[in-house]
């Protein structure tokens, strides 16, 4: 049953209208109107600013922007800016980003940039004429599109090669155009996705100009799917010095953890976790610079069921005494375009990194996810993941307790040696309440 009327020309209305209109339907209430306001920027240009990345903006919608510090890859070192809102992700990277600082930190073991996009038509014509003719075809696409790639080229990118291949799977009859691009230090979704378009319309004018049947154009669109475009970093040192934490001795640590890598690459149930520890760092970083984390998301995910089954992204072994922890990440990153500079602390998160290149950034998100990676594995074959985390979360619990500062101060004493969980802190502010009055 539809209780509300519908909202019509909702998109050309004042902010504040627009808040006021929602407060009413959502609501049924003014002051949460003032509560919208209430989180947006004094300076009214900058706010401007932010409500024009989106439509239909109400407010800001706030995260802590934090550093990971002693982020070394390739012996340069990094105060990598992290945006996220789980309380012991920064802290765990943070702690292996300085362990390994001290063992020789994160090195680049394979590296490769080619970005894709398709073209799906249906031919209407012999299958033969295409494939004898194809070379033929990829040069007048790239003819066509000279104009759209001319300045991309002057920076180092443009397109890089076309395939052909039909698509006969499940009865479909369809012809699958690929398109591979550089596409320097933007992401480069626009580019992309402005010559594939280009492409859709010379397409039907090259068989014209061969007498051939007009094909139909399905789609035109970039992937998001960039195995070719990704970052392998490695972690590696002696067995002896994974000295992590006293529970374990180096050698038994060691092996537990490859155990539990090797856990993650056969077993979806851990896989996907395992990944998402990864990507806990890896978001953070792609987030607090400006670019977009569903992209990335999308391309990881589909590269750990390139086997047939999802698989972790990362592995370990230990050989001749030596532990080694690699990851690989396919990831579109861009450090110019998009919303890296408009966005302030995107702009500014890219200054702390010192304006990196868009590979330099790959490598950059790839570590801050290995970092986490391994300081969430070895938490797991030691400690346990709750005792870290439930220590930072326990700002959290307090917050939502309402506890007072002066309780906050008292309860981080008590826990520094206790377990943390909800009960156990409101035992504490209910003994405390009791013990003041
Ligand atoms: C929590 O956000 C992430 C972990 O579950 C990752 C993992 O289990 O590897 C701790």
């Amino acid at each position: 049953m539809i209780e509300q009327t519908k909202i019509r020309g909702f998109s050309q209305l004042e902010t504040d209208e627009k808040r006021k209109i929602i407060a009413q339907a959502c609501f049924n209430n003014q002051h949460e109107a003032d509560y919208f306001n209430e989180f947006t920027l004094n300076d009214k240009a900058l706010q401007e600013t932010f409500e024009q990345f989106s439509e239909n903006t109400l407010t800001n919608h706030h995260l802590p922007f934090g550093v990971i510090p002693n982020v070394r890859i390739d012996d340069r070192i990094y105060h990598v800016p992290a945006v996220i809102e789980e309380s012991s992700v920064i802290a765990a990277a943070a702690k292996a980003a300085s362990f390994w600082f001290d063992r020789g930190g994160f090195k680049t073991i394979d590296e490769r940039f080619v970005k894709n996009g398709q073209v799906y038509f249906s031919w209407n014509n012999t299958d033969k004429w295409l494939e004898t003719n194809k070379n033929k075809l990829f040069s007048y696409l790239k003819n066509a599109t000279s104009h759209l790639t001319e300045s991309m080229e002057k920076r180092g990118g443009g397109i890089t090669g076309f395939d052909i291949k039909k698509l006969t799977d499940n009865n479909l009859d369809a012809y699958k155009l690929t398109v591979y691009f550089n596409t320097a230090d933007s992401m480069g979704a626009n580019f992309i996705n402005t010559v594939l378009e280009e492409i859709a319309n010379a397409l039907p004018l090259f068989a014209e100009q061969h007498n051939m049947n007009e094909p139909e154009i399905i789609m035109a669109i970039l992937s998001n799917y960039t195995p070719e475009n990704s970052v392998t970093l490695e972690l590696s040192c002696p067995v002896e010095e994974l000295t992590w934490n006293s529970t374990l001795p180096p050698k038994q640590f060691a092996e537990k953890f490859v155990k539990a890598m090797q856990i993650a690459q056969n077993d979806v149930s851990r896989a996907v976790t395992h990944n998402k520890g990864i990507m806990n760092g890896t978001d953070a970083v792609v987030l607090a610079t400006g670019n977009d984390y569903r992209a990335t998301e999308a391309a990881v995910h589909a590269f750990a069921s390139e086997g047939g089954q999802y698989s972790s992204l990362s592995k370990a072994e230990i050989s001749d005494g030596i532990f080694r922890m690699q990851l690989k990440l396919p990831m579109a990153l861009g450090t110019v375009g998009g919303l890296t500079k408009i966005h302030p602390t995107a702009s500014l998160a890219l200054k702390m990194l010192n304006n990196p290149t868009a590979p330099e950034l790959m490598k950059i998100a790839a570590a801050a996810g290995l970092a986490n990676n391994f300081a969430a594995v070895a938490a797991l074959v030691s400690t346990g993941i709750q005792h870290g985390h439930m220590k930072l979360h326990l700002n959290n619990i307090l917050m939502s307790e309402n506890a007072t500062q002066e309780q906050r101060r008292l309860a981080k004493k008590w826990f520094a040696n206790r377990t943390v969980s909800v009960q156990a802190v409101r035992a504490f502010l209910q003994n405390h309440n009791e013990m003041a009055q």
